[in-house]
């Protein structure tokens, strides 16, 4: 493929955030890197001044009536990272769920003359943009089809690789039957508060994790919207957050906060940059009434951004906090559990237990490992979640 447009500058800006991609460990695969110093990403954003368009940053492109980000074209390194898992190579089928017109660009790259890519989004505004862009760039052999990606698109299946760039909660049974056996899709999945990109190969009829990278999406919208429910504990300034599949009952009242707090410490110290991802999954695995906890209120520890793990019943709550150790770089810190209500020491305790078994088993491991079966197939042994079409299934490797 030949972009239309291209002159020094973008050239020398493209270049540049190439590098910074390879620099950074982020693009390894150099058919990944020719891709990106070909497509010019300034013609899929051209509001937005040259060093915006060469930054790795998300340019937002849509918000709701409510003010939430609907449509972005997607931060180059997170692209990137998905293209990486996928693996594409020339002559591949690819499906795209979740349009813009940038990374449906590269896809084409990098699947060459022999290979096609489809583009689907539920949004009239961003396929038809999508598809002016892509012409303009060059790029008028890429399908763009506007309709909830939830149903894939059929006339363009099986795909060798399907790529979606928002967050879901669920595979649904037509992105799994579209996918030809052996292939792979790359799915940012939502599960008990984390997204995570997760590339799945389809094996047998049912997915397997092959490899999990931390990402950031907008949310799905139509079939596959609204798979979490947000409780107030607080008010409005602390709510507990908690998936579909969870038992109602599990839910604490709103003013359980306002009883008296206990502390409990775990000894397990972690460095304040360790990511704790795993973690907060391993403890949604062993834990039963696992939600996140957000929000701020003076007396209660600050949570970090995103959340904190925390464990509910209908009158208590505990929740992961820390502190500083002393004679440490300021960066070490000792986690431990903040609860409220009168199960509060037991949630506390068990969740310490949790801390501590991570520490030992975990926390230096390969992480954990995802399987996805349709409902109706049996599951395999592990941590199940139940979705609206599919059985996630998250195992753990000490
Ligand atoms: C992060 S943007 C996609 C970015 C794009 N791939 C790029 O090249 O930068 C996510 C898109 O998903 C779309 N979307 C949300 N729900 C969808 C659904 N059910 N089916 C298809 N697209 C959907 C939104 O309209 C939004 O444009």
């Amino acid at each position: 493929m030949m972009p239309a447009l291209g002159n020094d500058r973008t050239e020398t800006l493209r270049d540049a955030l190439t590098r910074h991609l390879v620099a950074e460990g982020t693009i390894h695969d150099l058919d990944v890197a020719a891709a990106f110093r070909t497509v010019p990403r300034h013609l899929f954003i051209p509001h937005v001044p040259l060093e915006i368009a060469y930054a790795d940053d998300v340019v937002l492109m849509k918000r709701n009536q409510a003010g939430v980000a609907i449509s972005s074209v997607s931060q180059p390194s997170i692209v990137a990272l998905m293209l990486e898992q996928a693996e594409i190579r020339p002559g591949d089928r690819v499906l795209e769920i979740g349009s813009g017109g940038y990374n449906a660009a590269l896809l084409r790259e990098l699947t060459g003359p022999e290979g096609s890519v489809t583009t689907i989004d539920i949004d009239a505004d961003v396929t038809e943009r999508a598809r002016a862009l892509l012409d303009q760039a060059g790029y008028d052999d890429v399908r763009v089809v506007q309709a909830d990606g939830e149903y894939g698109v059929p006339e363009g299946a099986p795909y060798d690789r399907i790529v979606v760039t928002v967050t879901a909660w669920d595979v649904p049974t037509a992105w799994v039957d579209q996918l030809r056996p052996g292939g792979r899709i790359v799915v940012p999945l939502r599960v008990r508060g984390q997204t995570r990109s997760i590339a799945f190969d389809r094996v047998e009829g049912h997915l397997e994790s092959r490899s999990t990278t931390l990402c950031g999406f907008v949310c799905m919208q139509g079939a596959g919207a609204n798979y979490e429910r947000l409780v107030p504990i607080a008010g409005d300034e602390v709510s507990v957050c908690f998936d579909e599949d969870q038992e109602i009952d599990a839910h604490p009242f709103d003013g359980v906060l306002d009883q008296p707090r206990h502390q409990t410490w775990s000894s397990v110290v972690v460095n304040r940059e360790e990511p704790l991802l795993d973690l907060n999954l391993w403890l949604a695995s062993t834990l039963p009434g696992y939600c996140v906890l957000s929000g701020e209120r003076t007396g209660v520890t600050p949570t970090p951004r995103g959340g904190a793990a925390a464990v509910a019943t209908r009158d208590s709550v505990a929740y992961l906090t820390c502190r500083r150790v002393r004679r440490t770089p300021s960066s070490f810190v000792e986690l431990g559990i903040s609860s409220h209500g009168p199960d509060g020491r037991d949630l506390a305790d068990r969740m310490v237990d949790q801390l501590r078994i991570w520490d030992t088993h975990h926390r230096r491991g390969p992480g954990p490992a995802f399987q996805v079966h349709a409902v109706g197939d049996e599951p395999p042994p592990g941590f199940q979640i139940a979705r609206r079409h599919s059985y996630i299934t998250v195992s753990w490797a000490a």
